[in-house]
């Protein structure tokens, strides 16, 4: 969908749809609010006054203006207490209102800038978390179903900002909303496709279409190469598997005029279906193991979001893919396998295959020389029993990386914890056989799988996402539709702002 900003007063707008808004305990509404309530005569103030509105959160009031302005509805939606209100408010209103606007029927529709008047919000910012609540809210799974019809989407939000002096900044704003929420948006189509529909290969060509439509160079590597290259980690958990691993570069402003920029590498996990391989996993969900590529997909994603917002940053995107999968040539539990770093791995599992596939994708990394490498995996079972949905472990080796993350997912409303990679951790994956083995077993998963990986990364900064718990929505809520979140685009797309300064 379209968000498109224009200068007016939303009272005086010809539209069949304008969203005006509402804190929770207001009586006398002001602001737009307020001078649309006046226009009809106090219909508002009256649908307070019964209580039929109340300013909740998420609540929303429908009215018909009969004639009394241009637009053939207005839609008043609540914003929660005045005290709790933020940006993380205005997304899920945003996405609450084009839900509403969408079972309407109704396709165009104009608002006002949630929070930018006199809740006092940075304009640019809020507009931005408009957009966002409001494409992301829009997103429907397209699936395969060949019976029923689907769902009814939102095609234009117009954004109605009265003030000239902040028409420029909300434009950004909706501009930057759009392009980061629509990346997402990718990402989570990505990780909701099929297994038997998105092989690594499917993957790969569609990293270079990606890359072609947005300006990105695109490079992949085949099973030939990264045997050449010594990847015998990657190759190792692709054996089980009769589709070719692919080793996928995505790179944003390599060159730009002629100018040195700081590197960034943003890797992904990219395992397009996990059974476990020969430490085959419990049958029991097992369908949902075809998310196991959201680290990929948000890779992919926020490459394309850093070429469409032009960042002055050479971000490269590694994405090791392959299927996990048991067969007669599958990598088995107590194997040996080199990786492209020269260590070598003892399996104790092959179902902790992410970290193996990872293990090449960081050694890769460090040839770029990057200011900063970042991984995101959906990389353990531990974490989402440590953090369950809602935040991403983030573990690292670099304060200062991790503290640019953290003020980035404040910003973003991606939360992340941070998890203690103490040494003592270690212990659990040293093996007799090999530099290190793939699994200490239950207990701190998360935290050891973040250790196995900090040996890959040499001494460059260094930050890992375990995206396991947030990467996948149960039931919609918010602007998260059910089924892949996208979780990561966001937030990475605002570190990477941060990192520009703008
Ligand atoms: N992809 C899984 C992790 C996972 C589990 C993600 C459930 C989302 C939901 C990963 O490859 C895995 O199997 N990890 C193992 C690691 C263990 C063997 C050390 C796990 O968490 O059990
Ligand atoms: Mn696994
Ligand atoms: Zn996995």
């Amino acid at each position: 969908m379209e968000v498109r900003v224009q200068r007016g007063a939303i009272q005086d707008i010809s539209s069949e749809l304008i969203v005006v808004n509402l804190f929770k305990g207001v009586s006398e509404p002001t602001g737009a609010t307020g001078v649309v309530d006046r226009a009809l005569g106090g219909a508002i103030r009256e649908l307070i006054a019964v209580g039929d509105l109340t300013g909740e959160e998420g609540q929303t009031a429908l009215l018909y203006p009969r004639g009394a302005i241009p637009a053939r509805r207005v839609l008043v939606v609540g914003l929660g207490e005045r005290e709790r209100f933020g940006l993380e408010t205005v997304r899920r209103v945003s996405a609450e209102v084009v839900r509403t606007v969408a079972r309407l029927g109704v396709r165009d529709y104009h608002s006002i800038v949630h929070g930018a008047g006199a809740a006092g919000l940075d304009a640019e910012y809020a507009a931005q978390a408009v957009a966002e609540g409001t494409v992301l809210g829009n997103y429907r799974y397209r699936g395969y179903r060949t019976q029923d019809g689907q769902d009814k989407t939102v095609d234009t939000l117009t954004l109605v900002e009265f003030s000239a002096d902040a028409l420029p900044v909300v434009e950004r704003g909706a501009r930057r909303g759009q392009i980061v929420a629509e990346s997402a948006c990718l990402a989570r189509d990505l990780a909701n496709e099929p297994a038997n529909r998105l092989t690594p290969a499917g993957l790969a060509k569609f990293a270079k279409s990606i890359a072609e439509e947005v300006g990105l160079a695109c490079d992949v590597l085949g099973e030939k190469e990264m045997e050449s290259l010594g990847m015998g980690a990657l190759l190792g958990v692709a054996r089980g598997s009769e589709e070719p691993a692919q080793f996928i570069v995505l790179e944003h402003g390599a060159v730009e005029e002629g100018r040195e920029l700081d590197t960034v590498v943003i890797v992904g996990k990219g395992i397009t279906f996990d059974s476990g391989g020969i430490s085959l996993k419990d049958r029991e969900g097992m369908e949902r193991m075809k998310y196991d590529m959201s680290g990929a997909a948000v890779a992919l994603a926020t490459a394309r979001a850093a070429a469409l917002l032009h960042l002055p940053l050479h971000v490269v995107a590694l994405i090791p893919a392959t299927e996990n999968l048991p067969g007669g040539r599958a990598y088995k539990p107590g194997d040996v396998l080199t990786t492209l770093s020269g260590q070598t791995i003892e399996v104790i599992s092959t179902d902790a295959e992410g970290r193996l596939i990872l293990a090449d994708a960081l050694a890769y990394a460090e040839r770029y020389r990057p200011k900063a490498i970042v991984d995101l995996a959906t990389l353990t079972g531990g974490c989402i029993v440590a953090l369950g949905h809602v935040a991403s472990g983030l573990m690292g080796n670099d304060a200062e990386l991790l503290a640019a993350l953290k003020a980035a997912a404040a910003r973003s409303g991606e939360k992340v914890w941070e998890l203690p990679l103490f040494d003592e951790y270690k212990e659990q994956i040293k093996s007799d056989v090999a530099d290190v083995k793939n699994s200490g077993g239950r207990e701190a998963s998360a935290i050891v799988g973040g250790l196995f990986l900090s040996r890959f990364v040499g001494d460059c900064p260094w930050a890992h996402l375990d995206i396991a718990g947030t990467a996948w929505a149960d039931k919609e809520q918010g602007y998260l539709a059910k089924g892949a979140t996208g979780w990561g685009v966001r937030l990475l797309a605002e570190w990477l702002q941060s990192r520009v300064g703008s």
